[in-house]
């Protein structure tokens, strides 16, 4: 049997107070469609869609930039979410199930799919709405059931004082018969508050002959939407919770959770600790027995064990085990700090690769370097790699000691246990085990005070 989804994306959100889609809008810095598309590819549906329409580049170029093999619908006018389905017929067409999901709500999840897809089985339904039941239902669809047997679904505007007071509401998910729904479709109308074309009323339309039914999911927050900013907001801290929680669950420590945000992505060690105000994103991993933080943004990295980032910002890069960073540094992209390396305060490095127990203690910036073992920098190193026009690489050899304030104008290379005197500009090769001195001579003039106050006089 094939199954195919079709995620609803093209609504222009005017409640969000957006001039992007509102699907775009994130929660923990992804797209909500981004959490929809994770749920779909997690289910493994034989076809997806998306259908875009208000500033339909934008959720393309997003569509496009998660690769895989993602179909495109477009609906030129924003009439409704059924009017949105009826653009993605050719998709309907060719395969047996169809799922449809809101783009606008981004905790629903494979588990969930795949409980309704079986429930839907079972029943043999025609249409199946995914629901839960939450506190404040405000805004949602209702689920009208009659003894207990599913009815319909009533949106917001047309219930009743009655209605209004049901907590089990629709999650926008649907499981549909493809025959079913490409009969009913044509029968919609926009008679209704809203004037909309409801993808809703398609499942009473169906439950006219057929078999139709409810899935309640265990899990309120599958149902949750974002239509305003302050849902949004809402959505965030329930996503941070939820992190957080499972995070737990894996053995990482936090003292307080004031400020923390983790990507659901993350991978977190146990016996980690993480600590306040620090953000960690994308596909990052990081080790056991770490301490990440206070006042750090990690984002894509992959972090070994026994790791102490305190005031760090890294971007892809890469630290093995045993290294201790921070306060105040960053890590730039392309950037490997070998086992057992210190980094000190106010220390840049991008595209480099440190080598095994270098210390780079403070006020220094490496770029494209390559650094050996048990290198020493003194304080205010300045790998010079660009000359305007392009980039050079410095190359330091193992256990060589850079002098306090040293320049390296790359290309250059510093042999295996040479040395740079402190203040040195080196533009040539320094060969291994030698001293390396650019500097003036030191002259000293004697009395020049004296000299100096009798000529003011
Ligand atoms: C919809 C449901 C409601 C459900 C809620 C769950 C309908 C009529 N109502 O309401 O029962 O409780 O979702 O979140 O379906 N969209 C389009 N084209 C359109 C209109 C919407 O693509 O013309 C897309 C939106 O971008 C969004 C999704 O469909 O991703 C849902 O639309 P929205 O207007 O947010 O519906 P709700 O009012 O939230
Ligand atoms: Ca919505």
């Amino acid at each position: 049997m094939k199954t195919g989804c079709i995620i609803l994306a093209g609504g222009a959100g005017k409640r969000m107070k957006s001039e992007r889609p509102k699907v775009l809008c994130e929660v923990l810095k992804k797209p909500m469609i981004g959490w929809v598309l994770d749920a779909a590819e997690a289910f493994g549906f034989d076809t997806t869609g998306v259908v875009t329409g208000f500033r339909r580049e934008l959720t393309e170029e997003y569509v496009a930039s998660r690769g895989g093999n993602i179909s495109l619908f477009f609906q030129p006018e924003q009439k409704g979410t059924g009017d949105a389905v009826k653009q993605a017929v050719e998709l309907i067409k060719s395969v047996d199930r169809v799922c449809v999901l809101c783009g606008d709500a981004p905790f629903i999840d494979e588990e969930t799919l795949r409980g309704a897809f079986k429930y839907h089985e079972e029943n043999h339904a025609k249409a199946t709405v995914i629901s839960a039941e939450i506190s404040c239902p405000a805004g949602y669809g209702r689920i009208i059931r009659d003894g207990g047997i599913f009815k319909a679904i009533r949106e917001q505007k047309d219930c009743s004082p009655e209605e209004l007071e049901i907590c089990e509401v629709n999650s926008g998910a649907y499981w549909f018969d493809s025959g079913a729904l490409l009969d009913a479709l044509p029968r919609l109308t926009d008679n209704n508050a809203g004037g909309e074309f409801y993808l809703t009323d398609c499942v009473e339309i169906i439950g006219e002959n057929s078999p139709v039914c409810a899935y309640k999911s265990k899990r309120e927050q599958i149902v949750l939407g974002a239509n305003s900013r302050k849902a949004l907001l809402e959505l965030n801290e329930t996503a941070r919770l939820m992190v957080i929680d499972k995070l737990l669950d894996d053995g990482v420590s936090f003292i307080s959770t004031d400020g923390i945000i983790i990507s659901p992505e993350v991978k977190i060690g146990c016996d980690t600790t993480i600590l306040p105000n620090t953000v960690i994103l994308g596909k990052t991993v990081i080790g056991k027995s770490c301490e990440i933080g206070a006042n750090s943004h990690i984002e894509n990295c992959v972090i070994g064990d026994n790791v102490v980032l305190n005031n760090v910002q890294a971007y892809s890069a890469t630290v093995e085990n045993n290294v201790k960073i921070g306060p105040f540094a960053q890590l730039r992209p392309g950037t490997i700090i070998r086992r057992g390396v210190k980094i000190g305060d106010f220390v840049e490095i991008k595209n480099s690769d440190i080598g095994e127990n270098t210390a780079v203690a403070h006020l220094t910036y490496l770029g494209d370097s390559d650094v050996g073992r048990g290198v020493n920098f003194g304080c205010g190193c300045v790998t010079a790699n660009y000359d305007g026009i392009n980039k050079y690489r410095t190359e330091i050899g193992s256990h060589a000691f850079i002098g306090c304030n040293t320049n390296l104008i790359a290309p250059v290379k510093i042999g295996e246990n040479a040395t740079t005197a402190a203040g040195s500009t080196i533009t040539k090769e320094v060969p291994p085990n030698s001293l390396a001195v650019e500097r003036g001579q030191m002259k000293v003039i004697e009395n020049w005070q004296k000299n100096f106050e009798r000529k003011k006089k």
